[in-house]
């Protein structure tokens, strides 16, 4: 089901004293949107997080995992490991876990379907480069990674994923993409699903933005037609900041 999302990808930060003056002033904040509130801490985190915003309503979630049910991948954590920690939903695909991590597109088409397999939803990354765009290659390189990761799918599979667009010349630059270019990918995005899986799982999909997304940037990038909301970085660490961007809408 489309809805609005915004969700905090707080990346590499935060000990347990920060996160927890962070959820704190995260509680204190009034919602006035319809949007779906996420954060994601790392993984140290994940249980005192979860424990802390139980009963409001903002869900944790993960920032990443491993294909694996269990096994000899010193380092990991599994689906199964997250759930245990009252996770549901995890980001896969950040472009930080391709460039970093060498995640490939085949990697993460089995841990997307680890995360479904254990009933979880997907926040599943994807975006170009900036010398693709700057080659006008963008669509194909976008299209590509989709097709690769997520077309091997039944269609039922996407009521439990959500689409995050983050052009990787946008993370953490502070250069945001324009409304009208985030549109534009996003409108593409949204008909490469629907030539594939038809308008009633395209249409149904929510397609999240992430790149520089502030709140002086925010309500007029979410308020265009398929944009469903953000992947936030850098602004979900700053309570005040990041519902500024949730009531963006
Ligand atoms: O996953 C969201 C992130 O990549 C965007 O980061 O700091 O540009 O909002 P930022």
């Amino acid at each position: 089901m489309r809805k609005n999302i915004v969700a905090g990808n707080w990346k590499m930060n935060n000990d347990l004293a920060q996160t927890e003056g962070l959820l704190t002033d995260l509680q204190k904040q009034t919602q006035t949107s319809d949007a779906e509130v996420m954060v994601a801490p790392s993984f140290t985190n994940l249980w005192h997080s979860f424990q802390s915003l139980r009963t409001s309503d903002i869900e944790v979630i993960a920032q990443n995992m491993h294909f694996a049910e269990n096994g000899a991948y010193t380092g990991e954590v599994s689906a199964s490991m997250l759930k245990s920690v009252g996770i549901q939903t995890v980001i896969l695909g950040h472009s930080e876990r391709r460039a970093y991590f060498n995640e490939t597109d085949a990697t993460l088409a089995k841990k997307v379907d680890a995360a479904l397999a254990n009933n979880m939803r997907v926040i599943f990354c994807f975006g170009e480069e900036l010398e693709d765009r700057k080659s006008g290659k963008e669509e194909t390189v976008v299209g590509n990674q989709i097709s690769n990761a997520l077309f091997h799918l039944d269609a039922s599979a996407f009521k439990s994923i959500v689409l995050a667009y983050e052009p990787v010349w946008a993370i953490g630059t502070g250069e945001t993409a324009s409304p009208e270019q985030a549109q534009d990918m996003h409108a593409f995005i949204r008909k490469t699903l629907a030539d594939k899986y038809g308008n009633d799982i395209a249409d149904n999909l929510s397609i999240l933005y992430g790149g520089s997304v502030k709140p002086n940037n925010a309500k007029e990038i979410f308020s265009k037609p398929d944009v469903d909301g953000g992947l936030i970085g850098g602004a979900s660490l700053k309570a005040e900041d990041f519902f500024a961007i949730v009531n963006a809408f």
